[in-house]
């Protein structure tokens, strides 16, 4: 039996890429699911998998799915902000509406999810792990810079929630991936069996879920290939 047996994650967006081989990752380990997903009816569920809806432009989704969770489980030990989008424009050339949708996805609604977590996962001394980028470390691109906009700001609150969770035990990390090898980049001509592949960042993500709260880590890059700095 893993230390990590009975313990409880929620994973937004766990339909498929990285979201659904983390939620393989931790099941391997012991770990019950809540997995956050727009059409639940796509999904199995079944001992230890509770899959229930969850749409991040939905403000009211995010209190939903915790109350379903607690209800189902009793305790919240992880929550994984897994769901994101990428909108592939300038800075430039996006408009307010662009804006809305990008960081409603990809900043927003983690924020609002951590908010309605945050009793259980201080009760549990629990652990929170924001999927940013490596675009929210560094602008690489025109294209990628309004998507890096939207991640910078994600591992921004990484760090806001590792700050708020110091004394009371709850942890935060933001993993900031280059290219992975998912749907979101499928169509960028890219060697996608060369990427880093979904199982192995998810291999990442548990070794951060079940370590101790005196193993904080703050962020993970983690690339493909090698950069000047990552
Ligand atoms: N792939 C990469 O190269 C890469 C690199 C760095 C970081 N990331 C980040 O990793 C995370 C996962 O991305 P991925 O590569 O696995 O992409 P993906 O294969 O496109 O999956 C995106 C996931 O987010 C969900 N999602 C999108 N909009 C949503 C909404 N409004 N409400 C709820 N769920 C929503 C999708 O659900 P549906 O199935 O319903 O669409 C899907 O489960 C994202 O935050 C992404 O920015 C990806």
């Amino acid at each position: 039996m893993s230390a990590a047996t009975g313990r409880v994650a929620m994973i937004s967006g766990a339909s498929r890429g990285i979201g659904a081989a983390i939620a393989e990752t931790l099941a391997a380990g012991g770990w019950r699911l809540s997995l956050g997903v727009r059409r639940p009816q796509d999904l199995a569920a079944g001992a230890g998998r509770l899959v229930c809806r969850f749409d991040a432009l939905d403000g009211a989704s995010e209190a939903a799915w915790v109350a379903r969770t607690v209800a189902e489980y009793g305790r919240i030990d992880a929550v994984v902000h897994n769901a994101g989008i990428s909108i592939p424009k300038t800075i430039i050339d996006a408009d307010d509406a662009d804006f809305d949708r990008l960081f409603g996805v990809n900043v927003k609604s983690p924020l609002r999810l951590t908010r309605a977590a945050w009793p259980h996962l201080v009760a549990a001394r629990g652990k929170v792990v924001t999927i940013a980028s490596l675009s929210g470390k560094r602008v690489k691109s025109p294209g990628s810079s309004f998507y890096a906009l939207s991640k910078f700001a994600a591992v921004g609150l990484a760090h806001a929630i590792r700050q708020c969770g110091n004394e009371a035990g709850v942890r935060s990390t933001a993993i900031c991936p280059g290219y992975v090898a998912t749907d979101m980049v499928a169509d960028r001509g890219l060697p996608m069996d060369q990427l880093t592949q979904p199982a192995d960042l998810a291999r990442i993500i548990r070794l951060v879920l079940e370590l101790p709260a005196n193993a904080s880590i703050a962020e993970i890059p983690v690339s493909w290939t090698v950069e000047d700095c990552y």
